[in-house]
């Protein structure tokens, strides 16, 4: 657990409200790049957390979104 600094380690929950939802990892540091996204399809439920890789998620699509900050969802698009 020691390479993990204080920032990292949050997790949040992700509940996708309809097929084809998206999330993207993006890097943590001087670059900020996608390494990594995931489909979820309707019902599907993620637990993701931020990582020494991971500083910021990006959600696409109608979610539900489980955080230490709050319950949000997406706009309906
Ligand atoms: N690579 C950036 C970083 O580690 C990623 C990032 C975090 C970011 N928070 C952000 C990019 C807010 C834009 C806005 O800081």
């Amino acid at each position: 657990m020691s390479e993990y600094n204080e920032l990292a380690g949050e997790y949040i929950v992700v509940k996708a409200l309809e097929n084809g939802v998206t999330i993207i990892g993006l890097t943590r540091g001087r670059d900020t790049k996608f390494h990594h996204s995931e489909k979820l399809d309707k019902g599907e439920i993620m637990i993701a957390q931020f990582t020494q890789h991971t500083s910021a998620i990006k959600i696409r699509g109608r979610a539900e979104i489980m955080t230490k900050h709050g319950n949000l969802r997406t706009d309906q698009t």
